[in-house]
């Protein structure tokens, strides 16, 4: 059986970014409660659809895997922001790339949804189902955002990330996971007004209100990573001595340093970036994957894990062995569109509606 391995990868950050400062002019925070209880500085605002955010990142791991979008076989798109539900926002970017081989769906498991993205085409390639896969981790939360509560405003932000995957006959890519769902809890972390439930002639489309149970989100998200990292690294026979680096899924810093301190790892192997982009969802583990890359903390061979967590409950972890390239074979000129307007004045008309 082939293996499936990680040949191309990107990223495609909104360039509005939206400081702590900037929220406190419109919610009753502060950068200082912000970045001590989070981590988080700043996060971008999209002046464009995630499907078109998503469109980007995929141009870019093509071009790093050193592929045309002919080569592309299937792709899959993880969010739990889609533009809209029929028809998939996965056909859009096969649309826009021209990618007419590709088949395409969406996948919806929230945060980990990227992560669940990347294990689902692995799959399909080891078994021989397809040949070839964009994965895709984008979210566009912004417009969903109920921007008066900040019990949640501060925390979120948009982006994507995007891998190309190939079989190999050698040992890489996904080489062990596990996934998981506390199903029983999950109504502690829901959108109410977000999809057909909540059909009502007295609520208009996308009238939001975000159930948000931070502290225990917190707790479960801490339990989920961990066990998730406990059992991969039992299955695949490792210690968390032979981890070369950990990407964690990014929702807030002390859950990361309390996952670091229940798996007893070495601080200088794990890779944060929450202070410039808050919590991207479906995004973040796959940004982060790609950052970690592109900064030389990924090398050949390395062993990466990646933990995850997002509404559901569900949450994965992933051990990656990385292959023997960490450069891509060529560049594509594209990026985000300008915005004309700041992150602030995103979302001071985003307030207005
Ligand atoms: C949301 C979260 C940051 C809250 O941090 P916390 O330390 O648990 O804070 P608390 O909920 O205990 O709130 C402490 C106080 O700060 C206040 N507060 C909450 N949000 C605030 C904000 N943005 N600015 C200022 N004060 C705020 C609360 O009202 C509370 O005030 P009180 O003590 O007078 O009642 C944290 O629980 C968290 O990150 N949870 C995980 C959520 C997540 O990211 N989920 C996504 C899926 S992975």
């Amino acid at each position: 059986m082939n293996y499936a391995n990680i040949t191309g990868w990107g990223k495609a950050l909104p360039p509005a970014v939206l400081t702590n400062d900037d929220l406190a002019t419109f919610l009753d925070t502060d950068d200082q409660w912000i970045t001590s209880r989070t981590g988080m500085k700043e996060r971008r605002i999209s002046n464009v659809s995630v499907s078109e955010l998503a469109y980007v990142a995929c141009a870019k791991a093509l071009a790093c895997a050193g592929k045309t979008a002919d080569d592309v076989d299937l792709i899959v798109f993880g969010s739990c922001t889609f533009d809209e539900l029929c028809p998939n926002a996965a056909s859009n970017v096969q649309r826009l790339l021209g990618a007419t081989n590709a088949a395409c769906m969406d996948l919806n498991t929230a945060c980990t949804s990227g992560m669940y993205s990347l294990t689902a085409a692995t799959a399909m390639i080891r078994s021989g189902v397809v040949n070839s896969a964009l994965i895709i981790g984008a979210e566009v939360i912004s417009p969903l955002m109920d921007w008066t509560n900040r019990d949640v405003a501060v925390l979120f932000g948009d982006g994507a990330a995007a891998l190309y995957l190939e079989p190999d006959e050698n040992e890489t890519g996904v080489i062990t996971e596990s996934l998981g769902c506390f199903g029983e809890s999950r109504e502690i972390l829901s959108i109410e007004g977000w999809g057909a439930k909540y059909r009502d002639p007295k609520r208009t489309l996308c009238d939001i209100n975000w159930d948000f149970h931070g502290q225990d989100i917190f707790k479960r998200a801490v339990e989920g990573m961990t066990k998730g990292c406990l059992s991969t690294l039992e299955k695949s026979g490792l210690t968390n001595e032979d981890i070369d680096l950990v990407v964690p899924h990014q929702a807030n810093l002390r859950i990361i340093k309390t996952l670091g301190k229940r798996l007893n790892l070495d601080s200088d192997k794990v890779f944060i970036n929450i202070h410039k982009y808050g919590n991207m969802s479906a995004a973040t583990a796959l940004v982060a994957l790609v950052e970690a890359i592109e900064e030389g903390r990924v090398k050949p061979g390395s062993k990466v894990l990646i933990p995850a967590f997002g509404g559901g409950l569900t949450w994965s972890s992933h051990l990656i062995l990385w292959g023997d390239r960490c450069t891509g074979l060529s560049e594509i000129d594209i990026e985000v569109p300008a915005s004309d307007k700041t992150g602030l004045e995103i979302i001071q008309q985003l307030l207005k509606h």
